[in-house]
């Protein structure tokens, strides 16, 4: 029998919460053997004492500063949300001498590399593997096992809420509005689905990803972000036909010094290992210039998968108190330079109606190639309307600022009646 103890003081008890602390009772007796310590939640912070509960009342309070000031508190777990009040709690529990653990994507990727800067001052644990993919290890292999690569180039689907609604277009033949309001009554998205939809959520999580790749903070407000709201079943169709899926991706990538990502809907290759990473799964591809290719996919949300990630944190901190060594957060400086999407080179897809009348797309691969955009592939042209046609085209790689001259020179003058779509390729 163990004779450590480490007491938790966990802060909120919502989906993670309450699945943390039902993963720690469950599956004590083995973790107790892995760890030789007895983990404990001895005090849990909510807002709304009213709520009913699966514990006894006295184990919560609503004044979270009590816990995280409390002295037999070892080890405080942040699963409140948000920036405000967890920041401030977070930071005084960490001047306190309690390690934390957190599942806080906006926290981390706001202010992150202050609160490792903290952590380390203080030799104190600061772990967060549920703020990225949930259940999916990936920060933990990114700070340590992978961490002698030069990471080339990575590329996630960080958010299931929107694959989820990507996927059931693709395979329903469904339209944004339809399948978002469908996945809102089933609970898979917000009333308010703005954090998902517009790619919020994903900028944060590859901001934290990849800070820690290249060292330094990225700041989100150098994060490129566009959300799905645009994408048609139309664009998923045409998607299908060419050879590719459409995923909203969280991808950055090393430019000379500086890193730029960028977070947006993507033409990618059915062929690409996260093409087939559908519904709500997440699923992260890194290439390193010795490993390779690697891939991980899993369940990135939800009550059990989250709370596998932040138990597996505390069996760290468990497992670091125990050898009295010191904490195992990697600091970083912040303000990563930032390279612009400006000068991004990718492939393109366009979508666009236009005049159905002799030439029309001979002036069109014109006026792009005028901009140094060249055309790789015409693929359709069918009538929808009387004398007008819908035309899909891929590019060959263009310099972002050139593509984007490109599509403001297709007007009338050569035939073009409006441009109604436009995405980033990967192969
Ligand atoms: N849900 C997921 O699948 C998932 C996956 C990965 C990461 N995360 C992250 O995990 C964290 C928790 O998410 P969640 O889904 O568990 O949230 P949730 O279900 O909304 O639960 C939040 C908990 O925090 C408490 N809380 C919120 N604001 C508070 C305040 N100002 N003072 C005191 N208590 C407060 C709530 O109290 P009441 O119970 O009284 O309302 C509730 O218990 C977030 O950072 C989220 O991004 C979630």
């Amino acid at each position: 029998m163990a004779d450590r103890k480490l007491r938790i003081g966990m802060l909120g008890y919502g989906t993670v919460g309450s699945g943390a602390y039902r993963m720690l009772v469950d599956n004590q007796a083995s973790i107790q053997a892995k760890t030789g310590t007895h983990i404990e939640v001895v005090r849990i912070g909510i807002k709304d004492s009213t709520k009913p509960r699966d514990l006894s009342a006295d184990i919560f309070t609503t004044d979270l500063d009590s816990i995280v000031n409390d002295p037999d508190i070892d080890t405080v777990v942040e699963l409140i949300g948000g920036t405000d009040p967890a920041c401030r709690l977070v930071e005084t529990a960490l001047v306190n001498g309690k390690n934390v653990v957190t599942a806080n994507k906006e926290m981390m990727a706001k202010h992150g590399s202050r609160l490792v800067h903290l952590a380390k001052a203080k030799r104190l644990d600061l772990h967060y593997e549920a703020a990225v993919g949930g259940g999916i290890p990936l920060i933990q292999p990114l700070k340590h096992q992978l961490a002698g690569n030069d990471v080339l180039k990575m590329m996630g689907i960080l958010n299931g809420t929107t694959n989820y609604i990507l996927t059931e277009m693709q395979q329903e033949g469904a339209d944004f509005a339809e399948v978002l309001a469908e996945a809102q009554a089933k609970g898979y998205a917000e009333a308010d689905p703005t954090n998902d939809v517009d790619g919020f959520d994903t900028m944060y999580k590859i901001s934290v990803l990849a800070s820690i790749a290249f060292g330094r903070q990225v700041s989100i407000s150098d994060v490129y972000r566009e959300g799905i709201r645009r994408i048609s079943r139309t664009d998923m169709k045409y998607a299908d036909m060419l050879g590719y899926t459409i995923k909203l991706l969280g991808i950055c990538e090393p430019v000379a010094d500086r890193v730029r990502v960028r977070v947006h809907p993507t033409f990618l290759s059915k062929t690409h290992p996260l093409a087939s990473v559908n519904g709500v799964y997440n699923g992260l591809w890194i290439n390193g210039d010795f490993v390779g290719d690697v891939m991980f996919s899993g369940r990135g949300a939800g009550s059990d998968p989250t709370a596998s990630a932040v138990v597996g944190d505390l069996i760290d901190v468990a497992r670091n108190t125990a050898i009295g060594g010191p904490g195992s957060a990697l600091p970083y400086d912040a303000d990563m330079p930032t390279e612009s999407i400006d000068s991004l080179k990718s492939r393109y897809y366009i979508r666009l109606r236009s005049y159905d009348r002799p030439l029309v797309l001979g002036k069109i691969a014109t006026a792009m190639g005028e901009h140094g955009v060249s055309i790789a592939a015409m693929e359709m042209k069918t009538l929808i309307l009387h004398e007008q046609g819908e035309i899909v085209f891929l590019t060959d790689y263009a310099r972002e600022s050139d593509f984007a001259n490109a599509v403001k020179s297709l007007t009338d003058e050569v035939g073009v009646i409006s441009v109604e779509s436009t995405i980033r390729v990967e192969a």
